[in-house]
């Protein structure tokens, strides 16, 4: 079904899908300006609608917002995009998505911040399919779909990444049993070891949890690890230039040493891979093994004060930044 509609005739709307690569490419994550360096997005022209009129006094283009007779409901092809004249105005749909109030929504249009399947819209009230559309606000997309979850969880230690244990060992299944009996389908994405404890996600969101889990998307996680001897000076430089393991190299996006204190050290590094016991085996090569192994952030999602086996639901802003961290 088509994604986009508009009152009356379709104008044009800003083809923002070749913007540079993407939004998650700029910095600031903010629109991509056009027509020159140093534009101000509400300076472009605005996205026009078939009733528009300009008044010829002021000189301003006057929109005309009313919802269409039915009879005027006919999808209809415009440039690039296929307009419902029924669909639901953009604002609302923003507003019900917990984005902003619908006159902060509006702000956000004017502003040139939001886009809908790939082009900035800058016109009030245009009428959207909020099922089919793709709408991001700065670059990161805006969920719509009210039955998906997102969540994190502090897994505590010594519970299994697993939605059941046939050995009835301790699960995250059994952290999330509430939920599941009353229907959500959720899955964890990716794992923790047993003896690890710290950030997992879970959702039933299948493309995005695919694209988490997927080495080609290269989501950076940070973990805490406190391990055995008096880490020196030298050691980041080491796992960044990378260290050979039995299945292939591994480097660390980011070391820093944290502690040294009575023959333990406290280590932060990131890695952007997701092989089985991966940091185990890293901080093992190197001749300091793991005593105690904490994640602290999925890409955007960090940890923070969380309570160990405790769930908390995502906000819009760490949704939006997952899927912006992985192109959806
Ligand atoms: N690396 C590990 O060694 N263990 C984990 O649980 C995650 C990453």
């Amino acid at each position: 079904m088509a994604s986009a509609s508009r009152d009356g005739t379709p104008g044009r709307r800003r083809d923002n899908s070749n913007r540079g690569g993407s939004a998650a490419g700029r910095k600031g994550g903010g629109p991509a300006k056009r027509g020159g360096p140093g534009q101000h997005p509400s300076s472009r022209k605005p996205h026009r609608k078939g009733t528009s009129r300009v008044d010829v006094e002021s000189g301003k283009i006057r929109l005309n917002n009313s919802k269409p007779a039915r009879h005027q409901s006919a999808d209809v092809e415009g440039d690039g995009a296929t307009y419902v004249a029924d669909g639901m105005r953009l604002q609302k749909v923003l507003a019900a998505a917990g984005v902003a109030s619908r006159r902060g929504a509006e702000e956000l249009i004017a502003a040139g911040r939001v886009e809908v399947d790939g082009e900035i819209v800058l016109e009030q009230g245009l009428r959207i399919d909020p099922d089919t559309a793709i709408i991001k606000v700065d670059g990161a997309r805006v969920v719509i779909d009210e039955t998906k979850q997102y969540l994190a969880l502090n897994k505590p230690k010594g519970w299994h990444s697993t939605m059941s244990d046939d050995h009835g060992r301790p699960c995250i299944g059994d952290l999330v049993a509430e939920r599941v009996m009353s229907g959500q389908r959720l899955f964890h994405v990716g794992r923790l070891d047993a003896d690890t404890e710290g950030l997992l996600l879970l959702t039933n969101d299948g493309e995005l949890a695919h694209r988490l889990m997927h080495p080609s998307y290269e989501v950076p996680k940070t973990y805490l690890a406190t391990v055995r001897g008096e880490v020196g000076r030298g050691l980041g430089r080491q796992l960044r230039q990378g260290i050979e393991l039995d299945d292939g190299p591994v480097a660390v996006d980011s070391f820093a040493l944290l502690e040294v204190y009575q023959g333990e050290s406290l280590l932060r590094l990131t890695l952007h891979e997701g092989r089985k016991h991966v940091v185990r085996r890293l901080l093992a090569e190197v001749g300091f093994p793991v005593i105690r192994l904490v994640r602290t952030d999925i890409g955007p999602v960090a940890l923070g004060k969380q309570r160990p086996g405790s769930l908390r639901v995502l906000d819009k802003k760490e949704i939006g930044a997952l899927y912006k961290g992985v192109g959806l």
